[in-house]
């Protein structure tokens, strides 16, 4: 009589799955009642030299493909200036876009969402419908030679109008709660906020003769003085992400300052968030620069 009633089926069915996720490796990572840095840490060890590169890149969206991001264990998709999946791309356009990527993202051996998701910019923040969190960048950086052409990305020369506007980072992540521990981001809630960026660590207008990603020659006092304010600022309001600044600190360019970007801003202010590059930052390292082909 080998015929059985459609509920009962679906009940074997249940079971089994059952009995297969049972069955399936117990990952420390994944087990949401273990403590964070726990999960970090497990996480951590588990990652191949393959993923720990993929996880830290960010790619711009024409490249994204849900097959790229679970090939190469892309981290992170940018929106590129005026880069969109259509002109004038609805909010739902945005959503659909970026719901293809976390496909990508979710289906990789680590099963982790895209972390950084679409650079909001320009403008498109209805896209943090979506699952992952946006991404806004203001600039806490000190414009000092208004001869400097990206001035248009400091606030002031003024370092306490600088400061001043860090009260931004509430209204873009939420108000931080009082008892917050100090340097760890705070994003009050996924569905109306969005992750902001303190940019460009550090001493980005400060450069000799204002020339573009140049040399910023100071001593420790004045750039704790005069640059680094903004930053402590953006800290203790627990901003998520902080991106270097393609000027060098007195000769060391800042994408290549350890002591800097680790030694201080993670270790000494104790900033728990991202560390970003800036756009080809890396590749500017060397000189001459890592050619790098942008289509
Ligand atoms: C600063 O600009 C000068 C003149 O263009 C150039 O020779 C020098 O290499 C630049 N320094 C840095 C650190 O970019």
């Amino acid at each position: 009589m080998g015929k059985l009633s459609m509920p009962i089926k679906c009940l074997m069915a249940v079971c089994l799955w059952a009995a297969f996720a049972e069955a399936e490796e117990y990952m420390k990572y994944r087990d949401p009642k273990q403590p964070l840095n726990m999960r970090i840490k497990d996480l951590m060890r588990r990652m191949t030299l393959e993923e720990n590169i993929g996880q830290m890149t960010q790619i711009e969206r024409v490249q994204a493909s849900p097959t790229i991001i679970k090939k190469y264990f892309i981290g992170s998709v940018i929106s590129g200036a005026g880069s969109g999946p259509a002109p004038k791309a609805s909010a739902e356009y945005w959503v659909k876009m970026v719901n293809e990527y976390q496909k990508g993202a979710l289906s990789t051996r680590l099963g982790i969402p895209i972390i950084d998701g679409i650079d909001a910019i320009h403008g498109h923040s209805n896209v943090h419908k979506a699952t992952v969190f946006p991404h806004n960048t203001w600039c806490h950086q000190v414009c000092r030679d208004p001869r400097w052409g990206h001035c248009y990305e400091s606030f002031s020369e003024d370092h306490n109008i600088v400061r001043a506007m860090t009260e931004m980072i509430p209204g873009l992540q939420g108000d931080i709660p009082f008892h917050a521990r100090k340097g760890v981001p705070f994003v009050a809630n996924v569905n109306t906020k969005v992750v902001a960026c303190a940019k460009h660590f550090v001493g980005d207008c400060g450069t000799v003769k204002g020339i573009d990603a140049n040399d910023t020659i100071i001593d420790f006092h004045g750039l704790l003085s005069i640059h680094m304010p903004p930053f402590l600022d953006s800290i203790i309001k627990g901003v998520a992400t902080v991106m270097v600044a393609y000027s060098s600190l007195t000769g060391k360019k800042m994408h290549a300052n350890r002591d800097m970007d680790i030694g201080f801003l993670k270790n000494k202010l104790k900033f728990k968030g991202f560390v970003e590059s800036d756009w080809k930052g890396i590749d500017s390292i060397t000189n001459p620069p890592q050619l790098f082909l942008f289509s």
